[in-house]
Parts: structure tokens; C-alpha cells; sequence
């Protein structure tokens, strides 16, 4: 008999396109997974939209009505954690949460950042590694830890810069490989093929030492 779907809370605050692989994969059936909620900072966005046109719960609150940063997420992840997700995933959610909220969940909650971290945490990742004439760039499913996309990485999709490349078409290049590697993770996640403890990854039963990369045929495996 399939297990029971696996629940996942998803945080986001733009335009969606990771939320959406997350959605298709689910409805293809090549997760068992059941996104049981999207929480966002920004009512207004693409993203919640895309959830209600797919019969998903969503809830937004402001953070300007809060007192607090604290106050905001407290409130935030209460409403999260009443939708009993096994795991959380922030993709594209683009607010530091709080210590001591982040320190709920140890090896439950994952972020995917668009560089290869430890390169480039925090915003304009792109313009970063064409700055620094970088060959290789990509992206990173982490772990969530209080410190800004510094949580242990669990894998990464990397692709070359090429030549006439500016911001924005390295952006679409890196977002495309994304969405495979968030989907590999979560399928990976939810199946136990990696187990999270809040600081280590263990992949097939062993302590993961360094990345996982995900493959051309878009499958992860571990980097050499
Ligand atoms: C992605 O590049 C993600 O890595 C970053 O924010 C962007 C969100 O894109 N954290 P989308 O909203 O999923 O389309």
C-alpha cells in the first residue's frame, strides 16, 4: 500500500515557478506529497494565486501590521505548524524568520537560494558570479538555519556561465535546473532517501560529507 502522502508547508513570496514544479510533480504522481498549505509575506503574490487556482489553502498576513518581527512569524508559524507539515519548504520566501522560530524545527525546514552556496548568500546572486567571472554558477537546496542561507547544503545543480551571458539569462538558465533539483530534494526528503537532523544530511544511510549534485538526467547522486 503507497504511504500517506507527505505534508508540505510552502513559503513563498513572488512569482511561484518553484512552487509550481512542486505542484506539477505532485499532480504527474511522481511525489507523494501533499502541499497542504502556501504561507507568504505578501498578499499580493503570484504565487498564492497560483495555489488557489490549484485548490490549496494559502494564508498572507502583512508584516508592517505586526509589531515585531517575532510577532509576525510567531503568528506566521502557528498557522504553519497547525497544518502538521513534515516538512517546510521556502522557495522563494524572502524573509529572514526569526531565531528562535527557525529553532521549532530542527531538519524540517528547507530553502532553495540560487547560487552555489557557500558563494553568494543573500540577494543579486547572478550579477555576483558574472561580477566575479565566475565558470560555474547554479543553485542550492539547504537547510534552514537561524544564519542567512548558511544551513548545511544537501545538493546543488550547478551550469556553466557562458560568454554573452548577462543577469537575467543566467537567471533563466539556473531557475530551469532549479526546479528539478527542489523537486529531487523534496521526492528524496519524502521517501527517506535523505533524513535530515537539524545538522547533518544522511544520504542512503550514510553521513552526506559533501553536496549532492543533481545529474544531467536530472537525478541526484553524489558529487565526485
Ligand atoms: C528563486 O530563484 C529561488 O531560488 C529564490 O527566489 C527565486 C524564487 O522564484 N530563493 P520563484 O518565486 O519560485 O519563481
Amino acid at each position: 500500500m503507497k504511504p500517506a502522502p507527505f505534508r508540505l508547508a510552502v513559503l513563498a513570496s513572488g512569482r511561484g515557478s518553484n512552487l509550481r514544479a512542486l505542484i506539477q510533480a505532485q499532480e504527474r504522481g511522481e511525489l507523494n506529497t501533499r502541499i497542504v498549505g502556501v504561507f507568504s509575506d505578501r498578499p499580493a503574490c503570484a504565487a498564492l494565486a497560483l495555489a488557489r487556482e490549484h485548490g490549496i489553502p494559502t494564508l498572507a498576513a502583512k508584516p508592517a501590521k505586526f509589531a515585531s518581527r517575532q510577532a509576525f512569524d510567531e503568528f506566521l508559524f502557528e498557522e504553519i505548524q497547525a497544518v502538521q507539515p513534515d516538512l517546510i519548504v521556502c522557495a522563494g520566501y524572502m524573509r529572514l524568520i526569526s531565531e528562535s522560530v527557525v529553532r521549532r524545527f530542527p531538519g524540517r525546514m528547507i530553502n532553495i537560494h540560487p547560487s552555489l552556496l557557500p558563494k553568494y548568500p543573500g540577494l543579486d546572486t547572478h550579477m555576483r558570479a558574472l561580477a566575479a567571472g565566475d565558470c560555474d554558477h547554479g543553485a542550492s537546496v539547504h537547510c534552514v538555519i537561524p544564519a542567512l542561507d548558511a544551513g548545511a547544503v544537501i545538493a546543488q545543480a550547478r551550469v556553466p556561465v557562458l560568454p554573452d551571458d548577462d543577469s537575467e539569462r543566467l537567471a533563466s538558465r539556473v531557475l530551469q535546473r532549479e526546479h528539478s533539483l527542489l523537486v529531487q530534494c523534496v521526492k528524496a526528503i519524502s521517501e527517506g532517501t535523505i533524513v535530515l537532523t537539524g545538522t547533518q544530511i544522511h544520504w542512503r544511510g550514510s553521513l552526506l560529507r559533501s553536496p549532492l549534485a543533481l545529474n544531467e538526467s536530472g537525478q541526484l547522486e553524489e558529487s565526485t
